[in-house]
């Protein structure tokens, strides 16, 4: 048997766990999460057996967009801590084996970061056009059609310049002008910082939306498409081709990918992880990942956005990805999808969801990113109105977009007030309903838990060289089964998870003596109810 790893870099197969640092644990009981809380919890990170953390923002922020409205890219928000509790985290991240991934958001700041502030306050300053400007046309309407990916214009209308600013997602949050080299200077001079401060890697904020088309053009409309169609807001009846993905971007990137070389050589080396919005998302985050002067890695979120949970839309995606053009990440949640127990089987889904979709992760080629709290399977915690934190989630209220249900406190200890995330009395957003009874301490001591079958799964992980870095086929299968099977040297692991809750037969096309390295038993060759199973096949003989 070869399992031979062949030399790949550390993050090609990495498991990364996303930690949402205003939810993860509170230190200090001002109800809001901290670095500290973060620190105070990676021996549990650690034990899942992931690679890497990454850190959604902590800098500073008016929090109008939960920190992604930063004033200061470069300074830690007094909420979060110091700058020294991130040297902190760092060493003792590292202690235990983990790299530390950084959220940067260059695409734009909050209205009030000095940048804006100067650029607003006069049409002649040395930062007039550090932002996107243009004059309203004669009728006093904006200056193209560009729309907000939160729903209505782009576009913003400024009392003092008397001109309007361009604004992807709210309008507190003014977009850079991607194209100008002073601002690229000054967002590569943030990297260069947090490198410095001791990331070894970088997570990209809609990179590709940073340079916008200089001359502002409209965007054409996509033929045939109805906006009555559209999810949520009808940005995608537009041709997205001059507000973003615009090939100055990569100009940008390779002096980032440039930079980003020359740190981390003696451990492995950097990373730099991109989220590229786009309505087909994994050709965008192939064109920016491939080639040494771009991206390592984009990510996309599996059966997301009102895409169907099924074996066929699974492996459509799996496999328009699987090739060495680029290099995928892959997900099934995150801080800005609703969680998936509930986005894929409603509002009281099964338990055992939860590990087939760590199960998934952990069997696929690419990288992979678990969000905090999936690892314990929780369902989306219901936040009422009055009690909502992001603009998203109001905005699109009683839709899928529920950000800030996969944003509520994490549940450590099942007994304690606030399920032990705060000792405050009121926590940034309360507790998910049926969070504390799925807590880590009560997971811990319960034989087959979601947290449990998780660290089995990553372990596995972990172990077998052909999950990590095997190529992957597609053993034909009909729904509900999802099959595939990893290759490396003369190792093959068949892998096959049943999406549905009534049990469905594995593939024929292997052994029924086939040994289970992990899973659900399968009498009969059946899977059971959403289980899955990893089992080894004959080894591959050579001659
Ligand atoms: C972040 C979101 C955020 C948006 C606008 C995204 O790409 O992941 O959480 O709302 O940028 O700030």
């Amino acid at each position: 048997m070869n399992t031979t790893m062949p030399a790949t870099p550390w993050w090609q197969g990495a498991t990364i766990y996303q930690i949402y640092p205003l939810s993860f644990a509170d230190s200090n009981g001002d109800g809001i999460g901290d670095l500290r809380g973060v620190i105070n919890h990676l021996d549990h990170v650690a034990r899942l057996g992931v690679d890497a953390i990454w850190l959604c923002p902590f800098h500073e922020t008016p929090l109008l967009d939960c920190g992604y409205d930063t004033t200061n890219a470069k300074a830690v928000d007094p909420r979060f801590g110091q700058l020294s509790d991130f040297h902190d985290l760092v060493r003792e991240a590292h202690a235990r084996g983990l790299k530390v991934i950084v959220d940067q958001v260059y695409t734009y700041t909050h209205e009030h970061h000095p940048w804006f502030t100067a650029s607003r306050a006069s049409r002649q300053g040395d930062k007039q056009d550090w932002y996107v400007w243009a004059d309203a046309k004669a009728d006093g309407s904006a200056p193209n059609n560009w729309l907000s990916i939160f729903g209505g214009p782009a576009w913003e209308w400024d009392c003092t310049r008397r001109q309007y600013y361009m604004t992807t997602f709210l309008p507190g949050m003014p977009h850079l002008d991607g194209n100008h080299p002073e601002v690229r200077r000054e967002l590569l001079d943030v990297a260069r910082f947090w490198f410095d401060q001791g990331a070894d890697g970088l997570r990209l904020d809609v990179i590709n939306l940073l340079a916008l088309d200089p001359q502002l053009r409209s965007n054409p409309a996509v033929a045939g498409s109805d906006p009555k169609d559209m999810p949520l807001v009808p940005i995608y009846a537009q041709q997205m081709l001059y507000d973003g993905a615009q090939p100055q971007n990569l100009e940008f990137i390779a002096s980032l990918r440039a930079l980003a070389d020359t740190y981390r050589k003696d451990t492995g080396g950097s990373f730099l992880l991109g989220e590229v919005s786009n309505p087909d998302v994994i050709a965008e985050g192939r064109h920016y990942s491939q080639g040494s002067e771009r991206l390592h890695s984009c990510y996309h979120v599996l059966a997301g956005y009102g895409a169907a949970f099924s074996a066929a839309a699974l492996r459509a995606d799996l496999e328009s990805w699987n090739d060495d053009t680029g290099w995928p990440t892959w997900s099934f949640g995150n801080h800005d999808t609703m969680r998936p127990m509930t986005r894929l089987a409603g509002p009281n889904p099964p338990r055992e969801l939860g590990a087939l979709l760590v199960a998934i992760l952990a069997c696929l080629r690419g990288t992979v990113l678990l969000y905090q709290g999936d690892e314990l399977g929780l369902p989306c915690g219901q936040v009422p109105y009055d009690k909502l934190r992001d603009p998203a989630t109001k905005r699109f209220f009683g839709h899928y977009m529920q950000r800030d249900g996969a944003r509520t406190p994490m549940p450590w200890w099942g007994s304690e007030a606030q399920a032990g995330f705060s000792s405050a009395a009121t926590t940034w957003l309360p507790l998910g309903v049926g969070h504390a009874a799925l807590a880590v301490d009560v997971q811990e001591g319960e034989a087959g838990s979601t947290l449990r079958q998780s660290r089995e799964l990553l372990a596995l992980r972990r172990a077998q060289p052909a999950l990590r870095a095997g190529t992957l086929h597609f053993i034909d299968s009909p729904e509900p089964v999802l099959a595939f099977e990893r290759r490396l040297g003369s190792t093959r692991l068949a892998c096959a998870f049943n999406l549905s809750p009534a049990p469905a037969a594995l593939p024929s096309a292997w052994p029924a003596a086939s040994a289970s390295l992990l899973g659900m038993p399968h009498p009969n060759g059946l899977l059971p109810a959403w289980s899955y199973a990893v089992l080894r096949l004959p080894d591959v003989r050579s001659g």
